[in-house]
């Protein structure tokens, strides 16, 4: 199989870049001759050989959904799906279900055999072949190289990457419990196996995203945190008066609606409600005080009132009273179809686990994390750490089906990303730097609002923040 230097070497030759998408396709698709049949294809003005020059390769929507509602329908994460956890049993076929699953995404781009038919026959010692399997462990070695001990269902597998090789760069953003993909080789006592590329579930370099025919837009924020002292009512009021003179249809918020209590230590010197109730209560008012045409979509953060392991369920009755009825429940996450469109709202809790984990990732960088989920196809990949979870039968943090935007919150500060056609937007808070914040230096970027318009995908972002003086 050609190294990426070598296909980009080729393009090059013909005085053409190539995009990394269709290097990686080039890779993936292991066929002699479809650098030939690409570069025979490409029109004269070409500089950059991007997806839509790789022969047969078409649009994999039709642009059709069927709709049972055609304005707001809850695809995933209605009000009562998220059960309680049983036991021990539930964690077996909850990982089952996530190997099977993201191993299957990378199984429908190329063959893999199972683990322990690969030890067992010694005719494949000299092969290159693939592999699938859940990360276990993962760990540098003193001499820098990088390892991970992935398991399938058979049998699991000590895998090395070399710190020298490509598929380096990519094995240093493992996290464990993701599923992954390996090419290479065994070595000769059976025991080690040379990673020479890394394959992650990903989205298909063809993915189309839906687009609404009818005209719509979209308000997406996050982090209201109604009842501490730093929430910032003024910039709130705006917002109201703003979203009261537009014509918008729909207004998303993915968690984190009011601050709570004993959410963390000393909290209750920074709150101006200190009753649970009255905190929801006064959210509700402000919902009430928005426009009763705009569907407002509602989903819960860490802050919030219900369980903290994921998936969390929706509010609860008793504290939704003041909320208006064009209020739609949600939990967390969640995937609702806007005229069609698939929005998957998720807090975002693991991108605290995330950053600790992928070198190079802060929290100003809410959009490179979106993509991290998207390319692994889990919105909380890393089992066990900061992010509860709590196992069901089926993974629900898996990202299928594919939504056409990701919005997210958590992490105060605005975001937003197009990762192969999927928009990831994470529109910041509605509270100004906490005492906490400023001890971690974090700066959030508070009193923003992004409309997404539902025929294009277009975000653009809105400000109402304090003006300058
Ligand atoms: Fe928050
Ligand atoms: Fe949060």
């Amino acid at each position: 199989m050609l190294s990426a230097q070598e296909i980009a070497l080729r393009f090059i030759d013909t005085r053409l870049q190539v995009h990394p998408d269709v290097v990686r396709y080039i890779q993936e698709q292991d066929e002699p001759g479809l650098i030939d049949r690409i570069l025979a294809q490409v029109p004269k003005d070409t500089v950059v050989v991007s997806t839509k020059h790789i022969p047969g390769l078409h649009a994999t929507r039709d642009g059709t959904r069927f709709l049972l509602d055609p304005s707001v329908e809850v695809v995933s994460g209605s009000s009562g799906t998220s059960g309680p956890v049983n036991g021990t049993g539930d964690y077996l076929h909850y990982f089952r279900d996530r190997y099977s699953r993201l191993g299957g995404m990378i199984r429908s781009r190329m063959g893999a055999m199972p683990i322990e038919g690969l030890t067992r026959n010694t005719r494949y010692r000299q092969e290159e072949c693939t592999i699938i399997g859940m990360v276990v462990d993962v760990s540098t070695t003193k001499n820098g190289h990088r390892i991970a001990e992935i398991e399938d269902t058979s049998a699991s597998m000590s895998v090395l990457f070399r710190k020298d090789r490509p598929v380096f760069h990519d094995a240093e953003r493992i996290i464990h419990d993701e599923v992954i993909g390996v090419k290479g080789k065994l070595s000769t006592d059976g025991r080690l196996f040379f990673a020479e590329h890394l394959y992650r579930p990903d989205i298909r370099i063809d993915n189309t995203p839906f687009k609404s025919e009818q005209p719509g837009k979209a308000v997406l924020i996050s982090d209201v945190h109604v009842g501490s002292n730093t929430f910032l009512d003024g910039a709130w009021n705006r917002f109201a008066d703003w979203l009261s003179d537009s014509d918008y249809g729909y207004l998303l918020i993915a968690g984190d609606l009011v601050d709570g209590i004993g959410i963390y230590p000393g909290q209750e010197q920074e709150l101006t409600i200190k009753n649970i109730y009255e905190q929801y209560d006064a959210f509700g008012a402000m919902l009430s005080d928005l426009p009763s045409r705009i569907k407002i979509i509602v989903s819960p953060g860490n802050h919030d009132v219900v369980r903290g392991a994921e998936p969390q369920p929706v509010i609860p009755a008793a504290f939704t009273k003041k909320f208006p009825s064009n209020c739609t429940l949600v939990e967390n996450p969640a995937v609702v179809n806007l005229q069609g469109v698939r929005v998957m709202m998720y807090h975002g809790r693991s991108i605290d686990d995330m950053i600790g984990l992928i070198p190079g990732a802060s929290y100003d960088q809410s959009g490179m994390m979106m993509e991290e989920m998207l390319v692994r196809r889990h919105l909380a990949p890393a089992y066990g750490r900061r992010t509860p979870i709590a196992a069901g039968k089926s993974d629900r943090l898996i990202i299928d089906p594919l939504p056409e935007i990701l919005h997210t919150g958590h992490v105060h500060i605005k975001g937003i990303t197009t990762y192969r056609g999927v928009l990831g937007v994470n529109a910041g808070t509605w509270q100004s730097q906490t005492a906490f914040q400023k001890q971690m230096n974090v700066n959030p970027t508070p009193a923003l609002a992004v409309v997404v318009d539902l025929q294009t995908l277009v975000p653009e972002t809105f400000s109402f923040a304090e003006p300058a003086r």
